[in-house]
């Protein structure tokens, strides 16, 4: 067996276990946010309590959920997120580049026997990084600029409320719209990257993988639909209540 398909592989497992990081990440992101939609349904959207501690009793469930990060414990995992998700970058562009190189050049055999389809996929998952990426950095000017990055670095001013956050987001209509547009990005990117991963770690066989891609799909959608209605409802508070 030639070295380069052992070497294929493990940059593909680097790229699967830190997309299943990643995903951990957006599934704790997500609930925390979506915790924002059921505080308006108990009527606590928007509820801070005056004293700006920590699990005050008068915060709203969406306050809490910003308050866990703040713990110590968000406090060493944002620096091992941030390798995970330059790992993954990183990696997502080396295995694009061989991909490209690989459909066009020499090993020619290989390129077929996975067909046009993944190298399709391939350049698609590049550009849906790239996409994700762009549109991360402008919502982390939205949210973290205004929350982690003043309370572990001192930079910027802080804001304790973090509905006020939502509201000043989504409350336009473009900002939503924008928004929107990287949810499905990102569904397209997770669906593929299951597909990917589960394929990357083996398990292919012929049930079990139709089944796994299946269940990729709901995962990316539970995860998306955690997020688009955190956004859709913070347009609708803005908008149209109080
Ligand atoms: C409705 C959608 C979203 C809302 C309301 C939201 C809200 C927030 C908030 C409030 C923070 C600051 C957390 C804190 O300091 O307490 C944050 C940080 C962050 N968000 Fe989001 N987010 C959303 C979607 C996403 C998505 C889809 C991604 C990834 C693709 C993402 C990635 C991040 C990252 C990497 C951070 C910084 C690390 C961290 O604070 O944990 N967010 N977001």
């Amino acid at each position: 067996m030639p070295n380069a398909f052992h070497y294929s592989i493990g940059r593909k497992l680097i790229q699967a276990v830190s997309g299943a990081f990643l995903v951990l990440f957006l599934l704790l992101h997500g609930t925390i946010n979506f915790f924002s939609v059921i505080d308006s349904f108990k009527g606590t959207f928007g509820s801070v309590a005056d004293d700006e501690k920590l699990f005050s009793a008068g915060d709203g469930l969406f306050k809490l959920g910003c308050d866990f990060m703040s713990t110590t414990f968000i406090d060493i995992m944002v620096p091992i997120l941030a390798l995970g998700l330059l790992i993954h970058i990183i990696y997502g562009i080396i295995i694009s580049v061989k991909n490209i190189k690989a459909c066009g050049g020499l090993k020619r055999y290989e390129a077929q026997s996975v067909a046009a389809a993944d190298s399709w996929a391939a350049k698609n998952m590049f550009v849906l990084g790239i996409v994700i990426l762009g549109i991360l950095f402008f919502h982390l000017a939205h949210f973290w600029a205004k929350m982690q990055l003043p309370e572990m670095f001192g930079v910027g001013n802080f804001e304790n409320n973090p509905y006020l956050l939502l509201t000043a987001t989504f409350g336009k209509w473009w900002m939503l719209v924008i928004y929107l547009i990287w949810f499905a990005a990102i569904w397209l990117h997770l669906c593929h990257g299951f597909w990917s991963m589960f394929q990357t770690v083996g398990w292919n066989n012929q049930i079990w993988f139709k089944r796994l891609k299946v269940i990729g799909v709901i995962v990316a959608t539970l995860i998306v639909l955690l997020f688009v209605s955190t956004a859709v409802n913070a347009f609708i508070q803005a908008n149209f209540i109080a």
